[in-house]
Order: structure tokens, then sequence, then C-alpha cells
């Protein structure tokens, strides 16, 4: 269903901080409908692979570091338009970019510790939700 699906992560200082609550919360308020969602702790193998786009990136052995020091949650996201509502949802990379009322705004430590991931494609929403999901079928 192009277009109408997102994925997301809620990062280890969203965790760590007690944000899972308030992120969703933020998420259904903002009429997404959760498809799928997991608690999960990723391997050092699993942040590489995820982040390979990143790999030739100076932050790269940061941000693998960052999204292996503690659990995330994973989960897909529906809504029309999905992929860009979200990524306006959470705000700008950098928190101190971030608009008012972003997630980011709201719950980002910094560039580097930011409390969420968007997918920044549909394509990208498909290969991420699989790769944290495979072939589970969705709820919506
Ligand atoms: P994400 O993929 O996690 O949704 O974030 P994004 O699209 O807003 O940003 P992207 O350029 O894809 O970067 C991925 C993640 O790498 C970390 N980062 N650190 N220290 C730095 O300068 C830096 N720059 C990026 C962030 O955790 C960012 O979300
Ligand atoms: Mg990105």
């Amino acid at each position: 269903m192009a277009g109408k699906r997102t994925f997301t992560m809620i990062k280890p200082d969203a965790v760590e901080n007690g944000n899972i609550g308030n992120i969703i919360q933020k998420i259904t308020d903002a009429g997404f409908g959760i498809s799928a969602m997991k608690y999960r702790q990723l391997t050092t193998y699993q942040a590489k692979e995820f982040y390979a786009v990143h790999a030739e990136r100076p932050f790269y052995g940061e941000l693998v570091e960052y999204m292996t020091s503690g659990p995330i949650v994973a989960a897909v996201l529906e809504k029309d338009n999905a992929v860009e509502d979200f990524r306006k949802l959470i705000g700008a990379t950098n928190p101190a970019e971030a608009e008012e009322g972003t997630i980011r705004k709201l719950y980002a430590e910094s560039i580097g510790r930011n409390a969420v991931h968007g997918s920044d494609s549909d394509e990208n929403a498909e290969i991420e939700a699989k790769f944290h999901f495979g072939q589970e079928e969705f709820v919506n």
C-alpha cells in the first residue's frame, strides 16, 4: 500500500528517559494507526545493516553504538501520506532546529540522540518494516 505506511523506531535515549508512552500518544493523536509494534534490543550487526547507507559518514560508529546501547521500540504506522506526515511530526534531525511541538523538539537530547527514527521514502518504509517484522502480516 504505497503512500500509506511508514516505519519508526523509538530510539534508546527516549526509551531510557521514559518517553515511550508520550511518543506513542503523540503518534496516535496525529492520526496514525499502529499496524505492528515490537520492543527489542538491536545487535551491532543489525544496527550496522539498518544504517548501512551511512557507513561512510563520520558519525556511523557513534550511531551504531548508540542504537545498540539499549532497547528500542520498532513500529509500522499507517495513515494517508504516512512518510511525509510522520517526518513533519518528528521534526528536524537536530532537535535544536526542530519546530515547536514536534517529537524531537519535545524529547530528543541532541542530533546524535534524537529520540525517533522515521523512514524517508515509501520504498525505505517497506524495506525497514521488513527488516524488523519479516513476513509478518500487519494488522492494518
Ligand atoms: P533517522 O534516519 O534516524 O530518522 O534520522 P534522519 O533521517 O533525520 O537523519 P539521517 O541523516 O538519516 O541520520 C540518521 C541518524 O544518524 C544520527 N546522526 N548523527 N552526530 C551527527 O552529526 C549525526 N548526524 C546524524 C542521528 O541519530 C540521525 O537520526
Ligand atoms: Mg534517515
